[in-house]
């Protein structure tokens, strides 16, 4: 029987949480099943900086960051001071607030593609009002897409095109229960990399696609001439290119994988990062195409909300004042280099890489049924050295040389486990946890 009391608490949470709560948790990267369960913390009860604390009092360096909308550092002074200040002149008002037009205009400044914004609370809900403004604005409906956009209907309607068992994209497992059957065929998926796959695509629905919705980067850079190559078609046939930038935005450049890479879109969705852990999304856009929205029924109440304004503003002036781009590259290089390192002076195979945003591990197995299994052993070994991580590492400005090291020494002694349990042919038995599940496919590398 493996030793599961370190997360006794988080554990016994979780199983009451599973009467309450359809699912357990808000949202599916949450789950326990997305770590090693049985090893890892489910739940925290307080964080600062780069590091959290579970609810049975256990201290972790975080390489999650709340899966990026931390980056900053949690509960970072800047920002939730601006916040507190805010609450106490009124969180949201009867009336408009000057912050949504301050926002805008620091939007306009320093990311490439904005003329004009609209808010919202989340990633998912701005992705649905881009694909509204698109639709809206060239008065057809097909989107294409390439990556994870959400869970709305506009979007989860693309899972009825295939066999979801089949481990086809997009969401194997994930079945599209709920949504309007008759939606499919209204988004249809592309793949990321494949140019003459989605010129083909648009020459079959000549006259038809309103948008070409995709993450520009996930984690690795794009074959060249790529992006300019998706925004010569867009033109082309006449579609509003959107860059979904909700989880690579703000860290390559303040102005995100578009400054970084240098292609505008027509249409850019921002969220997670852009409020240092305050509820806020952003559709932003040039002037031609999101000002038709102004005809469109897009609107919610919440959306009026100061907090996520004055966090928004204070999340973005911070990044510039604090030098963010040089650090996160500083910061992710420093991080694979000591990973790399550690992997050659324990002599097991594989190498941590990727963008410097967010690079990732990958081991070299001599059979890729292994590759669950180890990869769980990772987690759940760093897990009990007080890291929290899965195979790949979302660094904030709040951490330091110092957690990189720390974070290098413990992958130090769990690629040596793993190696031992390689080479005995035994990996099983290091195993105590749950077998870490993937929970849905992106189209996007
Ligand atoms: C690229 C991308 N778009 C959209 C979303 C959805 O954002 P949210 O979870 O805030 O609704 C995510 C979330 O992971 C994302 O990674």
């Amino acid at each position: 029987m493996p030793d599961q009391s370190r997360v006794a608490r988080s554990l016994e949470l979780y199983r009451r949480a599973e009467a309450l709560i359809p699912g357990r948790t808000q949202l599916i990267s949450r789950r326990s099943s997305q770590f090693a369960h049985g090893a890892s913390p489910i739940y925290a009860a307080r964080a600062k900086g780069a590091r959290f604390i579970d609810v049975d009092e256990n201290e972790y360096i975080d390489w999650v960051n709340a899966v990026g909308a931390i980056i900053l550092g949690h509960a970072d002074d800047a920002v939730d001071g601006a916040v507190k200040a805010q609450i106490d002149r009124g969180s949201i008002f009867t009336l408009n607030s000057a912050l949504e037009i301050e926002l805008a205009e620091l939007l306009n400044e320093v990311i490439p593609s904005a003329e004009m914004a609209r808010y919202t609370k989340g990633g998912g809900e701005a992705n649905a009002v881009a694909a509204r403004i698109a639709r809206g604005a060239t008065g057809r409906s097909l989107i294409l897409f390439s990556g994870y956009h959400g869970w709305h209907d506009w979007y989860q309607s693309a899972n009825y095109l295939v066999d979801p068992e089949s481990g086809e994209f997009p969401f194997a497992g994930i079945e599209p229960i709920g949504v309007p059957a008759e939606l499919a065929g209204t988004a249809l998926p592309f793949v990321w990399g494949d140019l003459a796959g989605l010129r083909d695509l648009l020459r079959a629905h000549e006259g038809e696609v309103a948008g070409i919705m995709m993450e520009p980067i996930r984690s690795e850079l794009p074959p060249p001439g790529y992006l300019e190559g998706v925004q010569q078609l867009a033109r082309a046939h006449d579609a509003v290119l959107i860059f979904d930038e909700v989880s690579c935005g703000f860290r390559p450049r303040i102005g995100g994988v578009q400054e970084y890479l240098d292609v505008t879109p027509d249409m850019t969705v921002l969220a997670k990062a852009m409020s240092n852990g305050y509820p806020m999304g952003a559709v932003v856009g040039s002037r031609a195409v999101m000002e038709p929205a102004s005809r469109m029924f897009i609107s919610s109440s919440y959306w009026s909300d100061n907090l996520g304004l004055a966090a928004s503003l204070t999340t973005i002036r911070e990044l510039e004042r604090r030098n963010s781009a040089q650090r996160f590259e500083a910061l992710g290089r420093a991080l694979s280099e000591h990973i790399n390192q550690a992997l050659s002076d324990v002599g097991l195979g594989g190498s941590c890489g990727g963008m410097f945003w967010n690079p990732a591990i990958h081991l070299k197995l001599p059979d890729e049924s292994l590759r669950a299994v180890a990869n769980t052993i990772f987690i759940q070994e760093m897990a009990r050295r007080g890291i929290h991580c899965n195979m790949s590492f979302k660094a904030t400005l709040a951490h330091t040389m110092e957690d990189i090291e720390l974070t290098a020494q413990c992958a130090a002694e769990v690629f040596a486990l793993i190696k031992g349990g390689l080479e005995s042919g035994d990996l099983q038995q290091l195993l105590d946890s749950d077998l870490t599940k993937e929970p849905f496919r992106r189209l996007v590398r």
